[in-house]
C-alpha cells in the first residue's frame, strides 16, 4: 500500500533574531498509511504543533518535503493540489473554545468547508449534510442553530469534528484534540473517531503529550524529543520494547488499570543532557521499528 502522507527529513527553524534560532523540528520523516492512526508523542515543546502545522501548510518547511497521495504539497502549489488538500486534510485543534467563532452558529462553522468549496446544490441539500454530521457526532440537528457557548467542552470538541469530518478529508489532524476535556470525556471522543474511521476510513495524525489514550488509538506511534524524531514502530513494538531511554521516560509515567502494580510503579528519570541528537539517524531494530541511538 503507498503512504497517504510522507514527512520527509522535514526540518522547521524558526529565526527569532540575527543571532538566534529555535531549532523546533530536526529532520523528521514518518509516512501515514490510509486509514491508520499515527500517534506523535513528545513534551511539550518537542515541536508536534510544528509539524502538525507544516503538513497542513500554515507554516512553509526550512528544510524537506511532504507527501500528501504521491504529490508534493510543500513549497509552492498549483491551484487544483490546492484545492484537493483543503478537503482531503483537516484539522481539530486542541482548544474547542478559540477554535470556534463565538459569533457563529454551529451550521455555519460546520458549513464553512462546504460552502468555500460549494459542495452542494442548495440550502436544503446544506441543511442535510450538516444535520447528518451532527447526528454522526452524537449532537442533534436542533444544535445547528445554537452558538459554541451553549455547549460543553466535549460537545465542543465533538463541533470540532463534525467540521473535520464534513469535508469526508482522508487525513484530520487531531493536535491534542482530547487534552483540554475530563477524562471520562476523553474516552467518549476518542471512542468517537474510531467509529468514524471504521466507517470512513480516515487516516488520523493523533498528536498528544501523554501515551494513555495513544496507546488506545494509535496503530503506529513516533516519540519526539526535542525536534528529533527518537523512536517509532508499531503501537505493540513500542509498549512492549521501548528502546529509547526517552520512550521508557515517557512509558513509566503512564498510569496503569491495575492497582497493585500501580502502587510500586517505579518513575524512570530521564537525563536529557547527554543526549545530542545531531547528526543521527532512526536506525532499524525489527520489522518497522526504528530508534536513535544514544
Ligand atoms: N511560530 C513560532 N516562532 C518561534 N518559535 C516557535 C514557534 N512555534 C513554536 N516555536 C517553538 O518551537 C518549539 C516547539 O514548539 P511546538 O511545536 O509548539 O511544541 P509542542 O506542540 O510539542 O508543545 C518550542 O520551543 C516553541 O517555543
Ligand atoms: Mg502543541
Amino acid at each position: 500500500m503507498k503512504p497517504l502522507l510522507e514527512v520527509k527529513n522535514l526540518f522547521q527553524h524558526f529565526k527569532i533574531s540575527r543571532r538566534f534560532t529555535v531549532k523546533a523540528v530536526n529532520g523528521v520523516s514518518f509516512e501515514i498509511y490510509p486509514g491508520e492512526t499515527y500517534g506523535l508523542v513528545g513534551e511539550s515543546g518537542s515541536g508536534k504543533t510544528t509539524i502538525g502545522r507544516s503538513i497542513i501548510r500554515l507554516y512553509d518547511p526550512t528544510g524537506g518535503e511532504i507527501f500528501f497521495n504521491g504529490s508534493k504539497i510543500s513549497g509552492k502549489l498549483d491551484a487544483a493540489t490546492n484545492k484537493m488538500l483543503r478537503k482531503n486534510m483537516q484539522m481539530i485543534f486542541q482548544d474547542p473554545m478559540s477554535s470556534l467563532n463565538p459569533r457563529k452558529k454551529i451550521s455555519d462553522i460546520i458549513g464553512e468547508g462546504l460552502d468555500i468549496q460549494g459542495l452542494y446544490s442548495d440550502l436544503k441539500q446544506r441543511n442535510e449534510i450538516i444535520s447528518e454530521i451532527l447526528k454522526k457526532v452524537g449532537l442533534s440537528p436542533a444544535h445547528a442553530e445554537r452558538y459554541p457557548q451553549q455547549f460543553s467542552g466535549g460537545q465542543r470538541q465533538r463541533v470540532g469534528i463534525a467540521r473535520a469530518l464534513v469535508m469526508n478529508p482522508k487525513l484530520i489532524i487531531a493536535d491534542e484534540c482530547i487534552s483540554a476535556l475530563d477524562v471520562s470525556v476523553q474516552a467518549q471522543v476518542v471512542n468517537l473517531m474510531k467509529d468514524i474511521q471504521a466507517e470512513t476510513k480516515c487516516a488520523y495524525l493523533f498528536i498528544a503529550h501523554d501515551l494513555s489514550m495513544v496507546k488506545y488509538i494509535s496503530d503506529r506511534i513516533g516519540v519526539l524529543h526535542k525536534g528529533y524524531l527518537v523512536e517509532t514502530g508499531t503501537t505493540e513494538e513500542i509498549f512492549s520494547n521501548p528502546v529509547h531511554p526517552y520512550t521508557k521516560s515517557l512509558l513509566s509515567a503512564v498510569p496503569l488499570t491495575n492497582p497493585v502494580i500501580e502502587k510500586k510503579r517505579k518513575l524512570v528519570s530521564f537525563d536529557a543532557s547527554n543526549f545530542n541528537y545531531e547528526n543521527q539517524k532512526l536506525r532499524q531494530i525489527s520489522g518497522s521499528h526504528f530508534v536513535i541511538g544514544d
